[in-house]
C-alpha cells in the first residue's frame, strides 16, 4: 500500500504513470466517458484549512469515478476537540477506502499515515503541497513546457515552493527560486531536493533577486506571500516582499512565450498584477480545472497499488 504524502516518495516514472492516468481520464471525460474506476469506494475528506480547489476537485472527482467522497470538518470531528490523530486514523480508516487531508503540520498527516490502514493522500500541509504541484506539471505537459524547460518561482519559499523543488528534483529541471532574505525555502527540504538532482541532473538555484531568476524562463510561478496560518504576518510581509510581484515589467524579462501559473487563491497587486493574472500567457484556470483530473489519476493509481 502507498501513500501520497510527498513527491519525495515517488520516482520520476511513478509521476509520468500518474499524470498518465489522468491525460487519459481527462481524455475519456471530454469525450463524454466516465468509467466507474472506483465504482462504490469511499473517500474521507478532513479538512483542517479552508479550500475551494482542492475540496472541489477531490469530491467531484470521487463522485464521477463512481465513488463517494465524506467531507469532513474540524468543526465537525473529535479530531477538532482534541482527539489524538493516530486515534483518528485507526478508526476512520476502518471505515473507508482512502483518505485525503489538509491540515497544518506535516508530521500530523505523517503520524495519521502511519496508523491508517487505507492510502492517505496530502491535501496540503505546510511542507507540501504534492497534488497541486502534478496538476501544475500536467499544465506544464499540456502547454508543451515539459521539455528542458526552466521555471522561476518568484515569492514565498513556503509549501509550494517545496513541491516545486521535489518535482524539478525528481524530473530533472532547472528550477530558479528568488524570495526576499529570510524566506527562503527549508534548508533540509532544499538539501533533500539537491541530493535527488544529483542523480536526476536537475539545476536547482536560490537567490534574492527575482530580475535574475526570471530572465528567460518558460514557466513564471508564484504563490500567496502568506499562506493559511500566518495572517498576522500579513502587513510586515507586504513590506518585505516589495519587488517580487510578477507584474508586466517582471513578466516581460522571462522567455516571450513563457506561461504563468498560479496555485490560486491570488492576491491582485501582491505576488502578481492583474494584467499577468488576466494575460494571455496566464494558464491558471486550465491549471485549476487540471486539479480535477490529477486527483483521479492520484486515487486510481494508489488503489490499483493496492489490488
Ligand atoms: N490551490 C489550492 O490548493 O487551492 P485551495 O486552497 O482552494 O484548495
Ligand atoms: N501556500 C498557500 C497555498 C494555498 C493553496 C497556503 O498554504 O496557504
Amino acid at each position: 500500500m502507498r501513500h501520497f504524502l510527498t513527491l519525495k516518495d515517488f520516482s520520476a516514472k511513478e509521476i509520468k504513470e500518474i499524470v498518465g492516468l489522468a491525460i487519459k481520464i481527462k481524455k475519456d471525460l471530454k469525450n463524454g466517458k466516465r468509467e466507474s474506476l472506483l465504482h462504490g469506494k469511499t473517500l474521507a475528506m478532513i479538512f483542517e484549512k479552508n479550500s475551494t480547489r482542492t475540496r472541489v476537485s477531490f469530491e467531484a472527482g470521487i463522485y464521477q469515478l463512481g465513488g463517494i467522497g465524506l467531507f469532513l470538518s474540524n468543526r465537525d470531528l473529535q479530531l477538532g476537540r482534541g482527539e489524538d490523530m493516530k486515534d483518528t486514523a485507526r478508526v476512520i480508516s476502518r471505515m473507508v477506502d482512502m483518505v485525503v487531508i489538509r491540515t497544518d503540520s506535516h508530521m500530523r498527516l505523517e503520524e495519521f499515515a502511519e496508523f491508517s490502514h487505507v492510502p492517505v493522500i496530502n491535501g496540503l500541509s505546510d511542507s507540501y503541497h504534492p497534488t497541486q504541484l502534478l496538476a501544475d506539471y500536467l499544465t506544464m505537459i499540456e502547454c508543451k513546457k515539459d521539455k528542458n524547460p526552466i521555471v522561476a518561482y518568484i515569492g514565498d519559499g513556503n509549501n509550494i515552493a517545496h513541491s516545486w523543488l521535489m518535482l524539478a528534483a525528481k524530473m530533472g529541471f532547472e528550477l530558479r527560486i528568488a524570495t526576499p532574505s529570510g524566506y527562503e525555502p527549508n534548508i533540509s527540504i532544499y538539501e533533500d531536493a539537491l541530493e535527488i538532482a544529483e542523480e536526476s541532473g536537475a539545476k536547482i538555484i536560490l537567490s534574492n533577486d527575482p530580475k535574475e531568476a526570471i530572465k528567460d524562463a518558460t514557466v513564471v510561478t508564484t504563490d500567496t506571500w502568506t499562506s493559511m496560518g500566518q495572517e498576522e504576518q500579513k502587513e510586515q510581509r507586504l513590506m518585505d516582499f516589495k519587488g517580487f510581484c510578477i507584474d508586466t515589467a517582471l513578466f516581460s524579462k522571462a522567455d516571450p512565450e513563457a506561461i504563468f501559473l498560479h496555485c490560486l487563491p491570488a492576491y491582485r497587486g501582491q505576488e502578481v498584477s492583474d494584467r499577468v493574472l488576466e494575460g494571455e500567457r496566464s494558464a491558471v484556470f486550465l491549471e485549476a480545472e487540471n486539479r480535477l483530473h490529477i486527483q483521479k489519476g492520484i486515487m486510481v493509481w494508489l488503489d490499483q497499488k493496492r489490488n
